[in-house]
């Protein structure tokens, strides 16, 4: 333990890190849409979008926005209705708001492309420390260390150390290589995302493993507070080719301005329904039921089934819809 725990605390153990951390990502990279392109809009995009979400759902989503928004400043000049369309089933839309809002500041301010320095991005709305870190490291290749859970994870591991705050910072800052920012900060991003996993890390398939200092034995998370359980209900309301839906307010904190189905209440016996579903929004599980039938009365519309993909529905909504094959 004691030697291991030297090697790396040395500017040799250092080396030898970023050496076989990279070699290891060059050759077991996930093979992703964004990672063929250094465009520093469609890193951006990903970033965004990687927040709280996995990989599988981004994939599809990533691509089908950058056919639809192409560029920054068509972005910047397209309703927001239509980017919350695109990006309905994401989630935590208000990345959404703040990646539209900032794409119109980057046009008015930075005639059209992002800046490289992370102090300026970090001006963009939705752009913290560590999507700035990782926009200018990528796109850029500016000498920034990038630290997220799984980057948090892996120091504590390999380090032997619970870090917090400006010490996790400084700690990847030591062990980072100027040499290749953005794929270094990728491959640490990666190694916790695939292979040092929180609850059961694969150390025998760790290019790191003999200068880790817990070997995986220590840092095994705990799994996460139970998810809140409830039970919602919905009505389908299906006539002459049109659903009847409600908007959600603009000042609503989860979703605001987005379209759904109506609620029922839940009666205390189980629902006459018609579908069930599962859904998971944050921390609550939901347990929700579809009835076929007339809606509430509830100051709604009826859509046409042809305007459904362009509005911006709820992820929920689109699941039941589809569901229902009606779109
Ligand atoms: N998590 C967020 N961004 C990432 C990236 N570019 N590579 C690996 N994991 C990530």
């Amino acid at each position: 333990m004691q030697k291991r725990q030297l090697l790396i605390h040395t500017e040799r153990g250092r080396g030898l890190f970023r050496g076989r951390l990279l070699h290891w990502y060059d050759g077991h990279k996930r093979d992703l849409p964004w990672r063929m392109s250094h465009d520093p809009y469609h890193v951006w995009l990903s970033e965004i979008m990687l927040q709280q979400t996995r990989v599988t759902a981004v994939v599809e989503h990533y691509q089908r926005f950058l056919k639809r928004f192409p560029t920054i400043e068509f972005l910047a000049r397209s309703r927001l209705s239509s980017v919350l369309a695109v990006w309905s089933g994401l989630g935590y839309y208000r990345r959404a708001h703040m990646l539209h809002a900032a794409a119109k500041k980057v046009v008015k301010e930075f005639g059209g492309k992002l800046p490289a320095r992370p102090g300026r991005l970090r001006t963009l709305p939705g752009i913290g420390r560590y999507t700035a870190a990782a926009i200018a490291s990528i796109a850029f290749n500016e000498p920034v260390a990038v630290v997220d859970g799984n980057v948090k994870r892996v120091l504590q591991r390999v380090l032997g150390k619970t870090l917090t705050g400006e010490e996790l910072w400084s700690a990847a800052e030591r062990l980072f290589s100027r040499r290749r920012s953005g794929d270094f900060n990728q491959a640490i991003m990666e190694l916790g995302a695939t292979v040092c996993l929180p609850r059961r890390p694969k150390c025998l398939l760790c290019p790191v493993l003999d200068l880790c200092v817990t070997r995986g034995a220590e840092g095994r998370e705990e799994k996460t507070a139970d998810q809140k359980k409830r039970k919602i209900c919905y009505a389908l309301d299906c006539q002459d080719g049109s659903v009847f839906l409600v908007r959600r307010p603009e000042d609503a904190s989860l979703m605001p301005g987005m379209w759904e189905l109506p609620e029922i209440c839940v009666p205390n016996r189980e629902p006459k329904t018609w579908m069930t579903f599962r859904h998971s929004i944050t921390i609550t599980d939901y347990l929700v039921g579809v009835a076929q039938g007339p809606a509430p009365s509830v100051k709604g519309c009826w859509v046409t089934k042809s305007r459904l993909p362009k509005l911006p529905l709820t992820g929920l909504t689109r699941k039941i819809l589809r569901a229902a094959k009606i779109i």
